[in-house]
């Protein structure tokens, strides 16, 4: 975890247009500062990611989704050869809001993930239990059975496949999961993930999302088997999200 550059990214969610270019331009530059102490990343709504992308060249912009296959009759939906064509080099799968509100279930996640991956994108796969499921007690076996189905069945490289756990009930709430149970649950996918890809799941950065923010940043980020996050409110703003960034730098 202490060697591991962190990945701080921003899920603008459906937030912004052509005014908010400025935002990504302070953040993109100032991002800049931390080259090679930390890696940060902007997944914009579509129809920002070419004029975002042409306007910080260098800096990585990415995509909140994608339709796993390659092209054909899928009306709305967008491949991941044309979010690289427009600029994106990485793409957010299997985020709660997508699994819950477009019914997404872990294998159409997983072959998201494939295809984000096989056309040169980096992945951010999402996972996160509910709090039915928290206070049930099944939080682990739970994240830990998503994480088995989802995963890309290719080999992976920690460079450009990252896993976030996204507790459902801390996103957008303003409430934070435990250190110790961000710790535990980190463990338990990390064990998921050298089950799967052997020596390669050790470097995969596990990402915590929900909720997170300036004031509670250096906290979660202390915590082992962290490797950055996953920011959506608070990565609106440059304001509020370059604090995030310098904690994890
Ligand atoms: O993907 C990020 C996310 O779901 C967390 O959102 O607003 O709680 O930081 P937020």
């Amino acid at each position: 975890n202490d060697k591991m550059v962190k990945l701080i990214a921003g899920n603008w969610k459906m937030h912004g247009t052509a005014d908010s270019l400025a935002e990504v331009r302070a953040i993109a530059e100032w991002a800049r500062k931390f080259e090679g102490g930390v890696e940060v990343a902007l997944c914009l709504p579509a129809t920002l990611i070419h004029r975002a992308a042409e306007a910080v060249p260098g800096f990585t912009i990415g995509a909140q989704d994608l339709h796993h296959m390659e092209k054909g009759a899928h009306t709305g939906d967008i491949c991941a050869a044309m979010l690289h064509d427009a600029g994106a080099s990485m793409v957010i799968v299997g985020h709660s809001e997508r699994r819950e509100a477009h019914r997404e279930a872990d294998a159409d996640v997983r072959a998201k993930a494939e295809a984000g991956l096989a056309a040169g994108l980096k992945v951010i796969l999402c996972v996160g239990e509910s709090l039915e499921v928290r206070e049930a007690g099944r939080a682990e076996q739970t994240v830990a059975a998503q994480v088995d189905a989802s995963l890309p069945r290719t080999a992976v490289d920690p460079a450009v496949f990252s896993v976030a756990y996204e507790p459902i009930w801390a996103i957008g709430t303003g409430k934070v999961a435990e250190p110790i149970d961000i710790e535990e649950m980190h463990r338990a996918i990390r064990e998921r993930l050298v089950s799967a890809y052997g020596e390669a799941g050790t470097g995969v950065r596990i990402l915590y999302g929900g909720s997170v923010k300036a004031s509670n940043a250096a906290e979660i980020f202390a915590v082992r088997e962290v490797g950055g996050a996953l920011v959506g409110g608070a990565s609106l703003t440059a304001a509020d999200f370059l604090p995030i960034v310098e904690a994890g730098a």
